[in-house]
């Protein structure tokens, strides 16, 4: 009877101490969005059993199955079209042969253009340009002297056109020329900016830093000081720069075990916050507005045409507002990355366009004024760096080059535009001007019968494929070959200065269908009637199975790749 006695106690007590965990598990995972980029362990565990290979130059055009007649037409518009690129910017594609083999970011960018089934076929016919040596207005000119519109937007720098930047630098230049490039003592422009920025961001303090991902790390890692809490939460797909401590996805070797990658506009997720104790803070990039939960959009990922963008304002606000009712109630901190959206939202950004109140903000790419900047602002109590009651626990987060004085006298330039009325006038306008624009295409590609559909947070555009298809991620080499300018994730991403003119942007419109009627008349989107998302992404998931099982190769790769590692 004693020993049954013993034994139920014990059991009860065991059920005490592990149903609670589990329940916590259990809320946990239900938070996670259920994409294989909404599980970061298991990406991680899975990326490197993921195995390259290639279609020849003979398969490489008829992996849609499509008729005789429309592959020899692919064949040979595709070598029409290397050339036509490489007439342009002979010299260009020449020096970035050259720049490429020293610099590794430029390799890294050259392999993910476009799905790297296609990747040695595209990158020795279709050459790109990456050497610029000028721009007026929009427009951007290659080394050999030929003009291209520019949709790529200096990943988001260039808000108010190069012209602007270009006169915030020269300005800026002649107001620190008399300092020069000291640090330690701070140039007096610093108390101006950092006056603006709390004015701009409604919080008490700032920092100034080199990059972005700067910003981003000391936001976090002061949220985690100041609440003795270890876990930061954000949200699946959402960048936040190049820093291990927000990319707990594939590639990272960095344990990630003090961040929680959950769904944003989830119930499940505002319970985790509502029920945890290790949660330090929240990270929100407010772009993801555009694609909630999934990645920013790249053509390297273009398989098929399953690519979406749905931007709801309303809704996002809701959803964001009620986050951070929870984080006020949990005394969990809210971070508001705009390095991207930041300024072209409006002067408030995101807080003001969302309507919600942020901890913690950090700006960067435009405030800069065209030099490079990372800026936290927060509350008073977050951003301090010691404590009063106990001096030797401090968290030391300082930079030799924060604050230096040219980039304090340029971002000067760019604060005193973008505190003024004119800007207020002008990005007040913005949203509904780009709304208007990217109507206007999509009309136009709709009364030609083009498969194409562009979404946009103002100025921010993502392009869509509207039928199932596999070549998609060559639309970027036709927009290329049509005079425009775009970043390395090709159709991923259009981003448009707000100089553009009503006839600037006809004239890409026209640039952007002409290109999608020459893609057609190539033969791209004709497709065999069986051809569905489902069916491409079956097909490639049965090619990368049958290489993964290619077991003598694949271990003959991994010592290859394990021999050179090493080395
Ligand atoms: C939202 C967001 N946060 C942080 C960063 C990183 O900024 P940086 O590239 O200046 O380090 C980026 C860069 O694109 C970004 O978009």
């Amino acid at each position: 009877m004693a020993a049954e006695l013993w034994t139920g106690l014990f059991a009860l007590a065991a059920t005490a101490f592990v149903a609670p965990k589990l329940l916590a598990r259990l809320r946990l995972a239900q938070a996670k969005h259920p994409s294989i980029s909404g599980h970061a362990r298991i990406s991680r565990r899975l990326a490197p059993f993921v195995p390259f290979y290639e279609y020849s130059p003979e398969n490489a055009f008829a992996s849609d199955d499509a008729p005789p007649d429309i592959i020899e037409r692919r064949r040979e518009s595709f070598q029409r079209l290397g050339a036509r690129l490489a007439a342009d910017a002979p010299q260009s594609i020449k020096l970035s042969g050259c720049v490429e083999s020293r610099l590794a970011d430029l390799q890294f960018t050259n392999a993910y253009r476009v799905p790297f089934q296609f990747r040695s076929l595209v990158s020795h016919t279709l050459k790109v340009s990456a050497i610029a040596t000028a721009t007026e207005g929009v427009r951007i000119r290659n080394l050999d002297g030929n003009w291209s519109y520019d949709l790529g937007g200096s990943y988001g720098v260039n808000l108010l056109g190069y012209d602007f930047y270009k006169a915030c630098i020269d300005r800026g230049v002649d107001r620190a020329r008399s300092l020069g490039p000291v640090l330690g003592p701070y140039h007096p422009l610093v108390a101006e900016n950092a006056e603006m920025l709390s004015r701009i961001s409604g919080l008490d303090q700032v920092s100034f830093h080199m990059s972005g991902t700067e910003a981003v790390m000391q936001a976090v890692t002061l949220a985690r000081y100041h609440t003795q809490r270890s876990h930061l939460v954000m949200f699946c797909g959402a960048y936040h720069g190049w820093w291990d401590g927000v990319q707990p996805g594939p590639g990272g070797r960095r344990k990630a075990d003090d961040v929680y990658l959950l769904q944003e506009d989830s119930k499940h997720t505002l319970k985790v916050l509502e029920t945890r104790d290790d949660i330090a803070c929240v990270l929100v990039n407010p772009l993801q507005a555009l694609h909630p939960n999934r990645s920013a959009t790249n053509d390297a990922m273009l398989l098929a045409s399953d690519r979406r963008a749905n931007f709801d304002r309303e809704a996002h606000g809701s959803w964001l507002r009620r986050l951070s009712g929870v984080c006020r109630q949990r005394g969990i901190v809210l971070i508001f990355d705009e390095v991207f959206v930041g300024f072209r939202l409006g002067t408030g950004g995101a807080q003001a366009f969302f309507e919600v109140k942020a901890d913690m903000v950090t700006y960067g790419k435009t405030v800069g004024g065209g030099l490079p900047v990372g800026v936290l602002c927060g509350r008073d109590d977050l951003m301090k760096r010691f404590r009063d009651a106990a001096p030797t626990d401090i968290y030391f987060a300082r930079g030799t080059f924060n604050a230096h004085p040219y980039v304090m006298a340029t971002m000067n330039e760019f604060l005193q535009f973008a505190t003024s009325p004119e800007f207020a006038l002008q990005i007040g306008a913005a949203a509904s001007t780009w709304d208007q624009r990217a109507k206007r295409l999509n009309s136009m590609y709709a009364a030609n019968d083009i498969p194409l559909k562009v979404h946009n947070v103002s100025s921010v555009w993502i392009l869509t494929y509207t039928a199932p298809g596999r070549y998609n991620w060559l639309y970027q080499y036709y927009l290329r070959a049509n005079g425009l300018t775009l970043s390395w994730v090709g159709t991923g991403r259009f981003i448009f200065s707000h100089d553009y003119t009503d006839a600037d942007f006809d004239e890409v419109a026209t640039r952007c269908l002409q290109a999608a009627i020459e893609m057609r008349e190539d033969g791209w989107w004709d497709r065999a009637p069986h051809l569905t998302d489902k069916a491409i992404k079956r097909r490639v998931f049965k090619e990368l199975l049958q290489h993964r099982l290619n077991f003598p190769k694949f271990h003959a790769e991994r010592a290859a790749s394990d021999r050179s590692t090493r080395l």
